[in-house]
């Protein structure tokens, strides 16, 4: 059966079409051309943190493979890579001298990016903070952002005149919950209250981060921060005390990042809601108005949703937050929310499948932040892939994951949704963070012993889907 033309759902030609990685993920040469440690580095080396003690030691090797992985998007056929720039790379203590030899490496990565018509989607910091920096207190501490302000201008201006869109942040809600709450994410700290004050130090970097961005090139920047925003339901609709812990999760996930930036201010029921943790004396005076940025547009990263109900006190269960890594559900369990597993389909990370959550939290951006241009910076899966006796990845699963997330995509700009593009995570197979190489979200399979790259069927996919700007009909099947 085939399905009719009125169906196929088409994109506009400037929509931009693109893959993503982040630099610890992919790069490797972690030693090389003086960069030092960064908190992932430590983290990977503790043991019992990343799965098999898997280190971004090596990665994917992109450091010195960019050429060929550059080939691999212009085949392609991306408009866009979003990627990051690693910190320790470029000023490797965090503060005083830049490292040219660092700052070259990205120099000629966009040039070449250039030279091959992909446009450099660039975020600032992708969570590889310099060791250094931690040393002297991390994200909890103001003057961690005080350090970025300077590394953000620093890198504008360097990279000014061929840049465009420039990122501050990637999901500054791990860096703080992940990293300072949960300890499931470098620095690995379990202190809820340093986790509130690294929300808020990492609000103000973004804030000095986008100042930089501002004054060095005014309104030829596009201007963006990417949050994963979490789409939480409530286990019984009709109970209000699970409407209220979908309200308290909101406030600590989502609203704690957005209004700061969007509006000037900290919710107030968030305020109230962790008064017994922290009382945000952190927040000075005159911080909201560098938070209070406005954004050209939101990039949202999108996976799976959540689902929460209030916490019953003799049942004391932490469940994994439904991203199979234990957010603040490790504290605010203790403040009476309880993360329910979902149900299926999931991916290998143990995510749930629901791509009507992409609509609905698209849909509900354009309500709450009217004529906000959004991008989707990242959407993706991890599933088992085989390698075929044939050579190939046949990933079908992972094929039929993007294409019901680009049609909610698609679906929320009907709704009327300014959606300006779609990143595909990832362009290839990487480290995973505290899964390490154990699960893999690229369209290109990286072989870890030899570090070949080797298209799987959701890298032909996708190329079809940039070239046609069509969503290839269900019944798609892979060039043999
Ligand atoms: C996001 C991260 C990205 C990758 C994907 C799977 O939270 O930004 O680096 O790990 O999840």
């Amino acid at each position: 059966m085939t399905s009719p033309a009125s169906a196929a759902r088409r994109f506009p030609p400037d929509f931009l079409w693109g893959a993503a990685t982040a630099s610890y993920q992919i790069e490797g040469a972690v030693a090389e051309d003086g960069r030092l440690p960064s908190i992932w580095d430590t983290y990977a080396r503790t043991p019992g943190r990343v799965h098999a003690g898997d280190t971004g030691d090596v990665a994917c090797d992109h450091y010195h493979r960019t050429a060929e992985d550059i080939g691999h998007m212009r085949a392609l056929g991306l408009d866009a890579y979003r990627f990051s720039l690693a910190w320790p790379r470029i000023q490797p203590t965090g503060s005083g001298p830049f490292n040219p030899a660092g700052l070259a490496f990205y120099d000629r990565l966009i040039d070449d990016l250039l030279a091959a018509g992909i446009d450099p989607v660039v975020t600032m910091y992708h969570w590889d903070l310099p060791q250094a920096l931690e040393d002297a207190g991390g994200w909890p501490v103001r003057d961690t952002a005080l350090r970025f302000a300077d590394y953000a201008a620093k890198v504008v201006e360097t990279y000014r005149d061929r840049v465009r869109v420039w990122t501050t942040f990637n999901e500054p809600w791990c860096s703080a919950f992940l990293g300072y709450a949960a300890g499931a994410h470098a620095p690995g700290r379990t202190e809820p209250a340093a986790a509130l004050a690294a929300v808020h130090h990492l609000n103000l970097a973004h804030g000095f981060g986008a100042r930089a961005v501002r004054e060095t090139l005014g309104d030829a920047a596009t201007l963006s921060l990417t949050l994963n925003l979490h789409v939480v339901r409530p286990d019984d609709p009709t109970s209000a005390e699970d409407l209220d812990a979908v309200r308290q999760i909101d406030a600590l996930a989502n609203r704690s990042f957005l209004e700061p930036v969007l509006d000037g201010r900290y919710p107030e029921d968030l305020v109230a809601d962790t008064a017994s943790v922290t009382d945000w004396s952190f927040v000075r005076d005159g911080d909201l108005a560098i938070t209070h940025t406005g954004l050209d547009v939101l990039g949202v990263n999108f996976y799976s949703t959540q689902r929460v109900r209030r916490y019953v006190p003799d049942h004391e269960k932490l469940h994994a937050d439904g991203h199979g890594r234990t957010g603040h559900s490790a504290w605010v369990a203790a403040d009476a929310v309880e993360f329910l597993p979902q149900p299926g389909p999931h991916t290998a990370m143990g995510w749930n499948i629901d791509p009507s959550g992409m609509t609905e939290l698209l849909v509900r951006l354009h309500r709450t932040y009217p004529g906000l241009p959004l991008m989707v910076t990242e959407n993706g899966a991890a599933f088992d892939d085989v390698v075929s006796p044939d050579g190939r990845v046949h990933d079908p699963q992972r094929i039929d994951y993007l294409r019901r997330h680009v049609d909610a995509v698609g679906q929320a700009m009907d709704a009327g949704a300014d959606v300006r593009g779609y990143f595909v995570w990832s362009l290839m197979d990487n480290f995973e963070w505290a899964y390490g190489f154990s699960r893999r979200f690229g369209i290109l399979r990286v072989d870890y012993d030899t570090l070949e790259r080797t298209w799987k069927d959701s890298a032909y996919w996708y190329r079809d889907l940039v070239a046609t700007r069509t969503l290839p009909d269900a019944d798609w099947v892979a060039p043999a």
